[in-house]
């Protein structure tokens, strides 16, 4: 069977409590067992993590691009919480390894202050999913699902 990784990053543990206003009620948990509802729709399993470490993030993506060498996985889903908006290490980990990659936002970053509207992820990703909530995560691995190439 073939893998999705979901990757999370810093202070996406927070969910649940996190500015409600902005991000919601659903937890973290929540998310993750939406995602393991979702990849099963379509055969695939779930390798979910979050960090608050940028490091820990591109070594992840580097774990992912050698999974997707070996054949065995489908892409990754990926939260990058505020790194999406500073982290050119990031970006170069997924451009290195030409993994497909779903950035994914709850929250509709463009709506909110200027300095989230700019993604060093999204030059690099296959595509990108903003503002639906925690459902974009659902809808990022029904996108890899569908990739043929
Ligand atoms: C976020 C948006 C980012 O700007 C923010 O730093 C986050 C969460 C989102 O899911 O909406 O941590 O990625």
């Amino acid at each position: 069977m073939s893998t999705v990784f979901v990757l999370n990053g810093p202070n996406l543990n927070l969910l649940g409590t996190r500015e409600p206003a902005i991000y919601g009620s659903t937890t973290l948990a929540d998310i993750e067992a939406l995602c393991r509802t979702e990849a099963g729709k379509h055969g695939l399993s779930v390798d979910f993590r979050q960090s608050n470490l940028e490091g820990v993030l591109v070594d992840w993506i580097h774990e992912a691009g050698r999974a997707f060498a070996a054949g065995t996985l489908k892409g990754v889903v990926f939260n990058a919480g505020a790194y999406t908006h500073t982290s050119l290490a990031l970006a170069d980990a997924t451009k290195a390894t030409g993994i497909p990659l779903v950035e994914v936002h709850i929250s509709n970053v463009h709506a909110r202050e200027p300095v989230r509207h700019h993604s060093f992820l999204s030059p690099v990703a296959r595509g990108i999913i903003v503002g639906f909530g925690p459902l974009g995560y659902a809808l990022g691995i029904a996108a890899l699902a569908s990739l043929t190439a």
